[in-house]
């Protein structure tokens, strides 16, 4: 009793700064090795979409189904006699020079090409060593993919980390998390150390929706699955349209590496990569609850 009444009666110690373990190994090697693959899976898949830059839906599609195209990335002259480059989706066109149509090459020098070559493997159009690299990494995605669900559901990760509780989804939890995002602040000590609402729909998002979604579309274009599971056509209304849902996914991907990445820098990158290399998280002493 003495010992206690001791304690209440001292001011608590000077909280100090301390590390908490917050991601298992597994989920730290598969997430890199996701990044590799997704990382080349773009560049190598943006050089395969140069060999063809237009899209369409339905089962046909090539250079004169101009009915069943809905997007399409070019170059073309002006009345100036001036050269652009454009996007077009749907009836909306947009001069895109200097990045989609017509950039500047490897070589300095204009380039009619639908993704610049800084953003291609290999920057200069070489349709086969692209198809390999892409096919490469795909498999690795998929099965670094199986790996990363088989433990994320034996550790239970996926139900305690990444599915969003019922109360989590509560308009008002959501709409106060999108306004504390807007105002750029975190959640601080205790509060960073799970994942909140928005970060569980982007994560739960990827894993569960786009990474599934660009594989199964993209075994819908080979025709070897198309042999052996010919309902992934049907399911996804024949080859054009599955190559148009891919570059939907694709580009969904895409978006959100954008906004993962931008997200790390404002929420302290040391601390969080560190947390996605070491698995130890700093708690910070004065914001800790
Ligand atoms: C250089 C690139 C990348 C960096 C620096 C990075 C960094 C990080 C960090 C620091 C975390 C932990 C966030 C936290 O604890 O709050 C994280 C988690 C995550 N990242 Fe990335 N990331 C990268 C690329 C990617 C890519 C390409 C994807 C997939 C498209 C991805 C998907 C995820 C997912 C799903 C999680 C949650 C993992 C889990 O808890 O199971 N990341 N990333």
């Amino acid at each position: 009793m003495a010992t206690m009444d001791a304690t209440a009666e001292t001011a608590p110690p000077p909280a100090k700064p301390y590390l908490f373990h917050r991601h298992a190994l597994a989920v730290r090697v598969t997430h890199w090795v996701n990044a590799l693959a997704i990382f080349l899976l773009i560049m190598t898949g943006l050089n395969i979409f140069n060999a063809h830059p237009m899209l369409y839906w339905g089962e046909y599609g090539a250079n004169p189904d101009v009915a069943r195209q809905w997007l399409q990335i070019g170059a073309d002259t002006n009345a100036a006699g001036q050269d652009f480059g454009f996007l077009r989706i749907g009836s909306l066109t947009v001069e895109t020079t200097g990045v989609l149509g017509l950039s500047t090459g490897s070589n300095g020098a204009p380039s009619y090409i639908g993704y610049p070559s800084w953003a291609t493997f290999p920057s200069y159009r070489d349709l086969a060593t692209a198809r390999t690299f892409h096919f490469f990494f795909a498999w690795v995605l998929i099965i670094n993919g199986w790996l990363y669900l088989a433990f994320s559901l034996a550790s239970g990760h996926l139900k305690k980390d990444l599915l969003p509780k019922l109360k989590e989804l509560s308009i008002g939890n959501i709409v106060h998390d999108i306004v504390q995002h807007a105002r750029l602040k975190f959640p601080k000590g205790e509060e960073a150390k799970r994942y909140h609402i928005l970060q569980k729909l982007a994560y739960g998002g990827v894993v569960l929706v786009l990474i599934p979604g660009v594989i199964l579309t993209g075994l819908t274009m080979s025709p070897g699955t198309n042999a052996a599971w010919p309902w992934l056509v049907e399911l996804f209304g024949g080859r054009p349209s599955a190559r148009s849902l891919h570059f939907v996914f694709a580009n969904l991907i895409i978006l959100f590496i954008i906004v993962h990445l931008l997200m790390v820098v404002l929420a302290g990158p040391i601390n969080e990569i560190r947390s996605m290399i070491t698995g130890k998280f700093r708690v910070d002493p004065e914001t800790a609850a």
